[in-house]
């Protein structure tokens, strides 16, 4: 029962903060509460409870789930612009942790500077999980794991093919694989690579491999799965130039992969960038149940944050 389940971290920022279980209890706990809110059951377990929500850059899914999955469960959330907010003239992430704690009993924060967020938490007094900084996406992960154990039936053995920029929900996505026993196959331009000390870490739990080899990576895989070139903290970057046309998922890569695999996209996507409009919006994409899981994992996140039991 989600009432039950306890995490030992206070906050969410990577993902690596969750041992395997706890991981595997939240993928397990949201896939239950989706199957609840379909059949009209929807329990008060952030009853009284308020989440600010702080957002640096622009949201589409992360703000409106949050708000959502709040709402569902009985509780309310603040949309705080960080424009709105004293932050703009100059107080400090210290102080604005401080106080929002007075108020609060959950923050979440999508920032640029994944430094920013650890400065956050440590000031905190109630929760803070990532929305998406420039390092990690944690809650975007758990939305995919749990998209993967709904089309796979499983996690363990499953062998999955990241293509293209090894970035921020990269390496979530590492952690996450690693934990749950799903082989991880990187391809990236040269330059490109995910965060050097997550691959270590994770590499003593689970198998990862990273080359410059689309279809490598992609041969025999279960799930195959892209990001944008450019990050909202690239966005002054032309980048690019230097993943097409070779790091572009398009159905004669999806060819490479198992005949059953999924195509998996955090969202937003590019079409005619990093996937084609045949690959996103064919037969095997898999990416309307990802955005929506994001609703359904950060209750079961909230929930088991917040737990008391
Ligand atoms: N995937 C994701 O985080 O989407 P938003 O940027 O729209 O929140
Ligand atoms: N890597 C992307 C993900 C957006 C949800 C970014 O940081 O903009």
């Amino acid at each position: 029962m989600v009432e039950e389940m306890r995490l030992k971290t206070k906050d969410l920022l990577t993902l690596n903060e969750l041992d395997k279980a706890e991981l595997l209890g939240l993928v397990d706990t949201a896939i239950r509460m989706k199957k609840e809110l379909r059949r009209g059951i929807s329990r008060p377990l952030l009853k009284n409870k308020t989440l600010a929500m702080i957002f640096q850059k622009p949201s589409t899914r992360t703000r409106v789930s949050f708000e959502t999955g709040v709402f569902q469960l009985g509780g309310h959330a603040l949309n705080l612009s960080a424009d709105d907010l004293q932050l703009k003239r100059g107080e400090t992430i210290e102080d604005t942790a401080k106080t929002l704690s007075r108020y609060v009993d959950i923050i979440m924060a999508r920032v640029y500077s994944h430094e920013e967020l650890e400065l956050l938490a440590r000031n905190a007094e109630v929760p803070v999980i990532n929305g998406l900084s420039d390092s990690f996406h944690p809650c975007q992960i758990l939305a995919d794991l749990m998209t993967m154990k709904e089309r796979k039936k499983k996690l363990a053995g499953l062998k999955l093919a990241w293509i293209g920029d090894g970035n921020n929900v990269c390496n979530s996505m590492i952690y996450g694989c690693a934990k749950a026993g799903i082989e991880m196959r990187i391809a990236t331009p040269k330059g490109y690579e995910p965060n050097a000390q997550v691959v270590r870490e994770s590499s003593r739990l689970g198998e990862i491999r990273i080359s410059n080899s689309p279809e490598a990576a992609a041969r025999g895989a279960d799930v195959v799965v892209t990001d944008t070139f450019v990050s909202i903290h690239h966005q002054t970057t032309d980048r690019t130039n230097d993943f097409l046309p070779k790091f572009q998922v398009n159905s004669a890569l999806m060819k490479k992969a198992d005949p059953s695999a999924i195509f998996m996209h955090c969202l937003p996507a590019k079409r005619g960038q990093e996937v084609t409009s045949d690959v996103i919006d064919g037969p095997q994409s898999a990416v309307w149940d990802e955005a929506e899981n994001r609703l359904h994992a950060q209750k079961a996140l909230m929930a088991a944050l917040l737990s008391k039991a």
